[in-house]
């Protein structure tokens, strides 16, 4: 796949940005993912001119895989204009605090602790910068991202200029913002309520252990591969319960620790690996336990059968045979 030409782009928005050559295997926490042209947004001026070009939007790329083409459009992430972060003052037990997209959700959780604010901790462990939490309304069990925020700065697909949207426009579900594929978040405002910072810091550091204990934090992967099939059948006791823990193919694994992670151990895996992987997974939940399995991580330029119904994929392996 042909990466995006650099020189495309304007001498301006070169001057006033970043533009690297870039593996996508080095941006993303899965390590896989070839070549691509990336633009570090410093000025929002620059907006108009890469919206107008094909191009991606990268958060931290926790929740990302990537074809091992790399891609053809143009990546953008925020750069230091969009990470910034200001706490108001507490009036009446509630405080402001505006955070712009590309900051780090765990610093977001470091300073709303210190300061003795109530909401993020919740999510202590989740790595994502706050746009890509926005967009996934990233989560755990018991806590969302959008169970905080109160307005959000989008700029939406095929429009030219931002735009504030109050928390009851964003639809909002199990991990989705709700708003369109493409939608890209500039910044945040939540109302937090004031709280005890030493069991605001306990909390978070329990999510942490809790984390650390039942997730493969050690190696390379993209969190949770597939959506819960429902809050009582989670992915990862059904892919554990239908023996695939351990599974290998190629350089890629269904972890030991937790059945719904995918590991690259040696960050050998390819994508065809981790494909070979989820067509297993989604073609036993499919014949075993007449579940369809829904990818939870984002694609970019992998193969279209990581989507596809896994009846059509029985049907695809009947008529090889
Ligand atoms: N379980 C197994 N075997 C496994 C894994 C899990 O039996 O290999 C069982 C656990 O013992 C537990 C149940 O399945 O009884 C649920 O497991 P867990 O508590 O780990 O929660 P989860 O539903 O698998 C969700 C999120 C995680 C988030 C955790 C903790 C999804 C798809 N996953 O996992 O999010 O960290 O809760 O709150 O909603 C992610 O989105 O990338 C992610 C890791």
């Amino acid at each position: 796949m042909p990466v995006f030409p650099a020189d495309q782009l304007s001498p301006d928005l070169r001057r006033r940005n970043q533009v690297h050559a870039v593996r996508l295997s080095e941006l993303t926490t899965m390590r896989i993912g070839g070549p691509a042209t990336l633009v570090i947004l410093e000025e929002r001026k620059d907006l108009p001119e890469l919206l107008a070009l094909p191009h991606r939007w990268l958060g931290r790329g926790a929740n990302l895989l990537v074809g091992d083409q790399g891609v053809g459009e143009v990546v953008i992430k925020l750069g230091a204009a969009f990470d910034s972060i200001a706490l108001g003052a507490p009036v009446d037990g509630k405080a402001l605090v505006k955070v712009g997209a590309g900051y780090d959700l765990a610093r977001l959780i470091a300073a709303t602790v210190k300061a003795g604010l109530a909401g993020p901790e919740g999510l202590a462990g989740v790595p994502a910068t706050i746009g890509g939490a926005l967009r996934m309304n990233a989560g755990t069990s018991t806590c969302w991202t959008l169970d905080w925020v109160t307005r959000v700065e989008v700029l939406l697909p095929g429009e030219s200029a931002p735009r504030w949207l109050d928390r009851a426009a964003l639809p909002g579900a199990y991990r989705s913002s709700g708003l369109p594929t493409g939608t890209l978040f500039l910044a945040a405002e939540l109302v937090l309520a004031v709280g005890d910072p030493e069991l605001l810091r306990a909390t978070s550091v329990r999510l942490k252990q809790a984390k650390a204990a039942s997730q493969p934090l050690a190696l390379p992967s993209a969190g949770c591969m597939f959506k819960n099939p429902s809050p009582t059948c989670p992915a990862g006791k059904l892919i554990d319960e239908l023996g695939l823990k351990g599974v290998r193919i190629g350089g890629a694994e269904i972890s030991q620790i937790h059945a719904n992670f995918i590991v690259n151990p040696q960050r050998t895996a390819t994508v065809a690996d981790v494909t070979a992987l989820v067509r297993r997974i989604r073609r036993s939940a499919w014949t075993q336990r007449n579940i369809v399995m829904e990818l939870e991580v984002e694609t970019w330029d992998c193969p279209a059968e990581l989507h596809a119904h896994p009846e059509t994929l029985l049907e695809h392996d009947a008529c090889l045979r």
